[in-house]
């Protein structure tokens, strides 16, 4: 496997794939990985010719300079796991190297209403600065096809936007969520959970799960009530939003026959630990996240 630190690097890298006519696919990624994110590398080599993986902790995309300096940083067990599952080139480039001219650089993406909701709600910048990261890497590495978990349901919706608005052709891939055994969606944040707040996070899973069952015979708002309640009366856990979505616009519904694919989006604050997950209450015969 290729380790490649450098813009100039990666160009000829790509330049090479590109003249045997070799088809790209891309996961891009802040590291500190786990399964989760190993599930999309595994299929995306399944998939493509040459698989290329970005190791890259993104600072602005973070709104919260204290959770960017916490986050987890494991680049060499990291290319272990790559190399081991048959990635080409990882592409873990300095902050300095994909920003050199940090400071001017303040085009605003066209990212649509699916951008302004939920996470775009609470972490002000948040998808601006992954819509930056991923505009450069798009155009750096040219992939046929790019994959993202479901895991962050919006991130999927806001990266389509991104590609129309910017006239990008890459196809994108939505993986389902990878958990723990006991529930827990599997996250990078995972590992800065005390014991006890680690036992307590999969009451997440298992409080959505039990609310979909709820959902057959109450209203979309007792449903949301009571996760809500549920899980603000967990010591140590409180909820920052709980909403429930049409899955395409990512706009709160009403009612449950307003939509054939409607998900729940939570995120819920484990102490200092940001958790987020979601659960589908319909989803159409055939989830195509381009609808
Ligand atoms: P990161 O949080 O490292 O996630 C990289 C990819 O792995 C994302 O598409 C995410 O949805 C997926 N992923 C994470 N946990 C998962 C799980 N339990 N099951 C399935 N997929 C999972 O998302 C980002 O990085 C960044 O915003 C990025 C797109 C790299 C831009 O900086």
């Amino acid at each position: 496997m290729k380790i490649i630190r450098t813009l100039y690097d990666m160009t000829q890298y790509r330049v090479q794939q590109r003249d045997r006519g070799a088809s790209v696919g891309f996961v891009p990624t802040m590291g500190a990985l786990h399964e989760g994110h190993m599930s999309l590398v595994e299929q995306a080599v399944r998939e493509n010719a040459v698989t290329v993986v970005s190791v890259f902790v993104n600072p602005i995309q973070f709104n919260n300079k204290e959770d960017y300096e916490k986050y987890p940083r494991t680049e060499e067990e990291d290319f272990k796991k790559l190399a081991a599952a048959g990635v080409d080139a990882v592409f873990a480039p300095t902050a300095e190297e994909l920003y050199p001219e940090e400071g001017n650089n303040c085009k605003e993406y066209e990212l649509g209403e699916v951008a302004s909701v939920m996470e775009g709600k609470y972490r002000p910048g948040h998808f601006q600065g992954v819509a930056k990261v991923l505009d450069l890497l798009f155009r750096l590495i040219d992939p046929r096809r790019a994959y993202f978990g479901e895991k962050d349901f919006q991130q999927i919706a806001v990266v389509r936007n991104l590609l129309k608005s910017e006239g990008l052709h890459v196809e994108i891939v939505a993986c389902p969520i990878k958990r723990a055994s006991d529930g827990l969606a599997l996250s990078s944040r995972n590992t800065r959970l005390t014991k006890e707040q680690r036992d307590v996070a999969p009451e997440i899973y298992q409080t959505l799960k039990y609310s979909v069952e709820y959902s057959k015979d109450h209203s979309v708002q007792a449903t949301h009530d009571t996760v809500v309640e549920h899980l603000d009366a967990i010591p140590g856990m409180k909820v920052e939003y709980f909403e429930i979505v049409d899955a395409r616009t990512l706009q709160p519904i009403d009612e449950w026959d307003e939509s054939n694919w409607i998900v729940g989006c939570i995120t819920v604050y484990c102490g200092d630990v940001r958790l987020i997950d979601n659960i589908a209450y319909r989803l159409p015969n055939k989830v195509d996240h381009a609808d």
